[in-house]
């Protein structure tokens, strides 16, 4: 099979920033998705409906003519407002509500403290059908930050699963055999995203011959059996798992640092990199539905119409992009991928 013909994908986790980053960086997702769950840690976060119209606005002035419509989260902090929440929801403009454990990574320090303070929107989102998309990690300084992910499954995921029954809930950007088993185990209403690198990289990629901050993200990838996992579950063509980047562009000074952030820049790469895998796993036949059926249909959505294709046609991915402003260092830099979005 030389060439790959599937419905126009979605990505269920992005971040797209703001300003001159959000100018660079909406394009190249534009340029192979139709929507996107657009992550809402800015600074400050987005946590009213009003600010989230205003983000979607600047997004779509972004992306130009390209067909491309973002789809709005909010971001849950300790003293949100669950009419405000609802009030989003029913207006069209918030799609789901983002839960970072105060902490837990690039600007979550006004996420959630305590998952309690949040059960009175969390009954709200349940009763309307409104995703909880979860950073699943907890961030207590005794839990070493391999095993973050899966503490919090224990600790806080299933206590909240069996609180709230109705509650529709998106893991986001799983790494670990534990959450593959533990959404499997879940029932209709969990789903997990899956990122184009943690189905490559594993820790040792991160930190064999000289550490490369430009595979440090969050959740941080684990062994290589964890990373056999996740492939092994996309192979499996199960709709609980489906495609989200969490593409999180960070400037080549902010990775390159004594303190280097945290987040993998995938946009311009990540069809290609998810088809390499599935290629690579045999199953290229399943991209279809991790990529662009899954989903829409998770999120109560119609698949898109259009459709977007794909050739077998090496090409070498660039060092940087935009070294004169942005400067951004994407996933698979200097490598040779495969597979060419061609229309
Ligand atoms: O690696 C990450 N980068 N993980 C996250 O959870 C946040 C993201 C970002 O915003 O940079
Ligand atoms: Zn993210």
């Amino acid at each position: 099979m030389d060439t790959l013909t599937i419905r126009r994908p979605d990505d269920w986790h992005l971040h797209l920033r703001d300003g001159a980053m959000l100018e660079l960086v909406a394009p190249a997702t534009a340029r192979c998705f139709g929507r996107a769950i657009v992550m809402p840690n800015l600074v400050p976060p987005v946590t009213t409906v009003a600010a989230a119209r205003a983000y979607r606005d600047r997004i779509r002035a972004a992306v130009g003519d390209q067909p491309f419509e973002p789809l709005m989260t909010a971001y849950l902090t300790d003293t949100i407002d669950p009419e405000e929440i609802a009030r989003g929801f029913e207006e069209g403009v918030l799609r789901a509500c983002k839960l970072y454990p105060a902490g837990a990574t690039t600007n979550s320090d006004r996420g959630v403290s305590d998952v309690a303070r949040i059960h009175p929107v969390l009954e709200r989102m349940a009763a309307m059908g409104m995703p909880l998309l979860v950073h699943g990690e907890v961030v207590d300084a005794e839990v070493d930050i391999f095993d973050r992910e899966k503490v919090f499954l224990e600790r806080v995921l299933a206590p909240t699963l069996e609180r709230f029954p109705d509650l529709k809930v998106v893991l986001e950007h799983i790494t670990t055999a534990d959450s593959v088993a533990f959404v499997e185990a879940g029932g209709d209403r969990l789903a997990a995203t899956v990122t184009a690198h943690h189905l490559r990289i594993d820790r040792n990629d991160i930190l064999v011959g000289g550490i490369k901050p430009h595979m440090y993200c969050l959740p941080v990838a684990k062994r290589r059996r964890h990373k056999e996992a996740l492939r092994a579950a996309v192979a499996t063509g199960s709709p609980k798992f489906f495609l989200g980047t969490d593409s999180a562009p960070h400037a080549r000074p902010a990775k390159e640092s004594a303190c280097g952030c945290a987040g993998i820049y995938s946009a311009p790469v990540a069809l290609e990199s998810y088809a390499q895998t599935f290629d690579e796993l045999g199953c290229l036949d399943r991209l279809e539905g991790f990529a662009s059926l899954h989903g829409p249909a998770f999120y109560g959505l119609e698949p898109n119409a259009e459709t977007i294709t794909l050739e077998r046609a090496p090409h070498r991915v660039p060092e940087r992009i935009d070294p004169e402003g942005q400067d951004l260092t994407p996933f698979h830099a200097g490598e040779e991928l495969t597979w060419r979005v061609v229309a």
